[in-house]
């Protein structure tokens, strides 16, 4: 074998082995275009074979459809007590994740959201140290979308939930139950997020610095879509206009990602 060969075959071995340490390290980010062809989505309970995604909810609770990729999110069974602005019982949406896990590079994607107050469409970038970095479908400001970032340092005394957070405006006329395009454009000098390729926002790292430490997004991230109910804590309810209220709502809600596209740095 030719050193080359042998040194690739050792490398694919240790990763293999290490590859939860290696993608931890360096990301096996996968350039991918995808409009959610029947096979794209793996079930939680098969291997995920080639598939560039996995659903972390049940299966029933996603569909990969022609129009793209479907969430819903189901009412709850029984009865909903709302009280002290949060619901007793929140539905569980559609969650879906990558199999591959990025560091830097640039996430794509189309999505129509739900327009009811409490429920928010979701397409984030997520680390296993839970960083992120967000684009989410606030179902009760239909006008707005709102991005954010979390690092959780070790000297925080408490999540900073919603510190990073800004609300950007949709172009003209625009609601999020229409199909826009959202990117995420990351690298180790700046976050810049876009709608239908208008920039709305750089975030550097400076900019999250907060008692002295950086709260800057820098693990390898899966991409998670999601359409989740934001009917309690409290404090969450508040930020989505939520808590769901059931006596109006449908039954069954969606959000579309009609593709997802991935740069690779
Ligand atoms: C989905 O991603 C999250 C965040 O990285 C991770 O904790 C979870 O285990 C993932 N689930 C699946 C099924 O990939
Ligand atoms: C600020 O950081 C210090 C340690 O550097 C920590 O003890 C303290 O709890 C932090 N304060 C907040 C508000 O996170």
């Amino acid at each position: 074998m030719h050193l080359f060969y042998v040194s690739a075959y050792v490398s694919l071995f240790v990763y293999a082995v290490a590859g939860r340490y290696t993608s931890r390290t360096a990301g096996n980010c996968m350039p991918l275009h995808t409009n959610f062809s029947p096979g794209s989505v793996a079930s939680r309970s098969s291997a995920p074979g080639s598939s560039p995604f996995i659903a972390v909810s049940p299966e029933g609770s996603y569909s990969t459809t022609d129009g793209g990729l479907k969430l819903f999110l189901q009412r709850p069974s029984g009865k909903i007590t709302t009280d002290g602005g949060v619901n007793d019982k929140v539905a569980e949406g559609a969650t879906i994740n990558s199999t591959f896990t990025m560091l830097y590079g640039k996430l794509t994607v189309e999505v129509s959201g739900s327009t009811v107050s409490g429920i928010v469409s979701a397409a984030i970038l997520i680390a296993e140290e839970h960083d992120e970095i967000d684009v989410e479908l606030v179902g009760g400001d239909q006008t707005n979308w709102q991005t954010n970032v979390y690092a959780p340092s070790p000297s925080d005394k408490e999540p900073l939930w919603g510190v990073f957070g800004e609300i950007e405006n949709l172009p003209a006329r625009g609601s999020i139950a229409d199909m826009h395009q959202y990117t995420i454009d990351w690298s180790a000098e700046r976050i810049v997020w876009s709608v239908d390729g208008r920039v709305v926002r750089t975030l550097r790292p400076e900019d999250t610095r907060k008692n002295g430490t950086l709260h800057y997004p820098s693990h390898p991230s899966r991409v998670q879509l999601g359409i989740w109910d934001a009917s309690s804590p409290q404090g969450t309810a508040e930020w989505a206009n939520g808590p769901v209220n059931w006596e109006r709502a449908p039954e069954r809600m969606s959000a579309v990602v009609r593709s997802v596209t991935v740069e690779c740095p």
